[in-house]
């Protein structure tokens, strides 16, 4: 049977790469290796998954050196001469081995207004938005993020500045700025406007390559710069 050569990364923003041997199988995805190193080989090794089809977005690390979701990666894909280097996600603090504190890439959600803010009580009838509506093509190309961090991971920006929003969330402000039902629009584009917002963007496509789930923070972005721009003339924000 072959093996693979597996470093993965141990212990927190220091540490060191520890070297495995794992069996090499048919359709064997970088969570399975792993999952065989905590099961096989050593139990102590911290790493974070839950659904393993590709929905949570909880299993993200980083894989030879590129951010990638991990239960849908395929070994036979990423593997370089039987060779796998995993670490955790990169611009994010490391809890332990190949698990990252999420707590700062949520917090920016919410600093970009990331909750839906809705204008409708109990009482009122389902909005209607036609699938094939411009509104709802928009609000759609975004709406499938599953919070995996990868673009964050990948951007460049997140690296040198780190209180820049990320493309996540400011996938997540042009979505709702798109949805017809939000009502908090205003405060939303006021709150991605500023130093650490959209403008920051060096439109490096870095996000948009990346993502698991095709989606394009990059144009997301550019939409909110010409939203917030549209705004700011108009003395909105
Ligand atoms: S396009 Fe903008 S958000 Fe995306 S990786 Fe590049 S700098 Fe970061
Ligand atoms: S935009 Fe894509 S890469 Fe970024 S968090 Fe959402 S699903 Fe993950
Ligand atoms: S384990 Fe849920 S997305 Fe990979």
């Amino acid at each position: 049977m072959s093996t693979l050569s597996v470093s993965v990364w141990r212990g927190r923003e220091s540490g060191q790469y520890q070297s495995f041997e794992v069996p090499r199988l048919e359709s064997q995805t970088v969570l399975d290796v792993v999952s065989y190193i905590q099961r096989a080989l050593d139990p102590t090794l911290a790493y974070r998954f839950a659904c393993r089809v590709g929905m949570c977005g909880s299993c993200a690390m980083t894989v030879n050196g590129r951010a990638r979701w991990t239960c849908r990666t395929h070994v036979d894909k990423v593997a370089r001469d039987d060779r796998l280097e995993i670490a955790p996600l990169a611009n994010l603090p490391v809890v332990r081995d190949l698990v990252t504190d999420m707590t700062p890439f949520f917090d920016k959600w919410a600093r970009a207004r990331g909750q839906f803010q809705g204008g409708s009580t109990r009482k009122d009838g389902f909005a209607r938005v036609p699938p094939g509506s411009q509104a709802r093509r928009l609000a759609d190309a975004g709406i499938e993020c599953i919070g995996c961090g990868v673009c964050y991971s990948s951007c460049d920006v997140v690296a040198w500045n780190p209180s820049y929003l990320g493309p996540a969330a400011l996938n997540r402000a042009w979505t709702l700025v798109n949805d017809v039902r939000e009502t908090g629009n205003r405060a939303r584009l006021a709150a991605v406007a500023g130093d650490a917002g959209c403008h920051a963007c060096h439109t490096h496509m870095s996000c948009s390559e990346r993502c698991p789930k095709q989606i394009s923070p990059t144009a997301a972005i550019a939409g909110l710069k010409r939203a917030t721009m549209e705004a700011a003339l108009k003395g909105e924000i």
